[in-house]
C-alpha cells in the first residue's frame, strides 16, 4: 500500500501540517479551494508550505504551480484528508461528498460522554465529528486497509486519535450487546454486477443491499435504549416501495423502535436505464440485468433515515416531500463521476 505521509506518526510534524493547511485556508482561501477541494494546479507565492511539501500533500507541477494528489476539505474545525475524485484505485478512499458525508456528519445525534459506532467510516468524517462533539468512545468499522489508513492520519492531523478505535467488521461481533447510544452510517450501496470492479466504497452488491443488511441487522443488538441509527442512502424499488424500508421492516420490528424517512428529493434522481449504461461493458451484465427486471425495480431512491430505539412500540413512517432543491441532479453528476473510471 502506498503510504501517504512517511511521518505521519510523529504529532509535530502533522501539526505544522495542519497549521499550513489553516493559514492557507484563511489567508488564500482561492488557491485551497481550487487545489485541494476542486483538484487544479494553481500558482503559489510566499506561503508557508515547507511541511505540505515534505509530506507530499501539496507536490509542484511546474514553475510555481502547485497540485495535491489528495482531495482535502475543511468541515467546521476538521481537515479531513480523502482520495481525489479522478482517482481509479478500486480502494481508493471515498471521496467526501456533500450531499451524502456532509449531510449526515451535520445532522449526528451525539451527546457529551455517549458511545458510537461508525460503519463503514472511510476518511474517518462520523468518527472524528463525534469525537469533537464530545462522545467518549467511536469504534470505526471498516474494511479497506487504505481507507483505515487516512482514518488514522486525520485522526492524527485533527488531534483527535484518543477514544477512536478503528476495527475490521468481523471485530465488532466482539463488542456487547446495547454498546452504542448512536450508530452511523453512509454505506456502500451501489446496485452493481458481480465483478464489475466498482469501487469499494459503493459497491452494495447486486442489489445495493449487502452492506446495507449487514448494518441494519446488528442495530438491535449494538443500540441502546433511546439510541439513534443514522443513516443516508439509495435503495432499489418500485414507485411504492425500496428495499431499504423493507429492510427496516425486517429487522427493526423486532424491537421497539420508531423512524422517520425523509425522501430527499421529490422523485428518484435517475432510473435504472441510467444505470444499467454503465455497467453494460461487465461481463455479468446481462443476467444481473435480467434479476433486477424481473423484481420490477423501476427507480432509486435517495434517503436519509433517523431512527430512535425509545421503548414505545411504535412503528411510523414518514415522508416529507421536499422540493426540488438546488442539489437535485446530484446523483446524476456524481454517478457519472463515481463510474468515471470505466
Ligand atoms: C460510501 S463510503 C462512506 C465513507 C464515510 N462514512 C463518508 O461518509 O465519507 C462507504 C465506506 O464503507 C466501507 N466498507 C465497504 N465494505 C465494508 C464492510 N464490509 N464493512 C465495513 N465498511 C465497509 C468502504 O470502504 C467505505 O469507506
Amino acid at each position: 500500500m502506498e503510504y501517504l505521509l512517511p511521518y505521519c506518526s510523529s504529532q509535530r510534524q502533522l501539526s505544522c501540517i495542519r497549521n499550513e493547511l489553516l493559514s492557507l485556508w484563511k489567508e488564500n482561501r482561492i488557491f485551497f479551494e481550487s487545489v485541494f477541494v476542486t483538484g487544479n494546479a494553481k500558482k503559489l507565492k510566499g506561503e508557508k508550505i515547507k511541511y505540505l511539501l515534505e509530506s507530499g500533500l501539496l507536490q509542484i507541477e511546474s514553475n510555481k504551480y502547485f497540485f495535491s494528489p489528495y482531495r482535502i476539505i475543511k468541515y467546521e474545525k476538521l481537515f479531513l484528508i480523502t482520495d481525489r475524485f479522478d482517482n481509479p484505485s478500486k480502494n481508493r478512499v471515498f471521496p467526501l461528498s456533500k450531499d451524502e458525508s456532509l449531510y449526515l456528519a451535520c445532522k449526528l445525534k451525539v451527546q457529551h460522554g455517549i458511545n458510537v459506532l461508525d460503519f463503514g467510516t472511510g476518511c474517518g468524517i462520523f468518527a472524528l465529528v463525534s469525537l469533537q462533539m464530545g462522545a467518549k468512545l467511536v469504534v470505526a468499522v471498516e474494511v479497506n486497509l487504505r481507507a483505515i489508513y487516512f482514518a488514522k492520519l486525520n485522526a492524527q492531523l485533527n488531534s483527535l486519535a484518543g477514544g477512536l478505535e478503528i476495527i475490521f467488521p468481523h471485530e465488532l461481533e466482539e463488542y456487547p450487546a446495547n454498546k452504542f447510544d448512536l450508530i452511523c452510517t453512509d454505506p456502500p450501496v451501489v446496485p452493481c454486477p458481480p465483478n464489475s470492479g466498482l469501487f469499494v466504497h459503493s459497491d452494495g452488491g447486486p442489489y445495493g443491499t449487502v452492506h446495507l443488511e449487514n448494518i441494519i441487522e446488528k442495530v438491535p443488538k449494538l443500540l441502546k435504549s433511546n439510541g439513534y441509527f443514522q443513516l443516508v442512502t439509495l435503495a432499489l424499488g418500485t414507485d411504492k416501495s425500496n428495499l431499504l424500508e423493507d429492510l427496516l421492516r425486517i429487522y427493526l420490528s423486532r424491537i421497539q423502535f420508531s423512524y422517520n424517512i425523509y425522501n430527499r428529493y421529490s422523485r428518484p434522481l435517475i432510473n435504472l436505464t441510467i444505470l444499467y449504461d454503465y455497467f453494460k461493458s461487465s461481463s455479468n451484465y446481462i443476467s444481473w440485468q435480467q434479476e433486477l427486471n424481473d423484481k420490477k425495480f423501476k427507480c432509486l431512491h435517495y434517503f436519509y433515515c433517523e431512527a430512535k430505539r425509545d421503548g414505545c412500540g411504535f412503528i411510523g413512517r414518514q415522508s416529507i416531500k421536499i422540493q426540488k432543491s438546488k442539489n437535485s441532479g446530484t446523483w446524476e453528476k456524481r454517478l457519472r463521476r463515481l463510474f468515471f473510471a470505466f
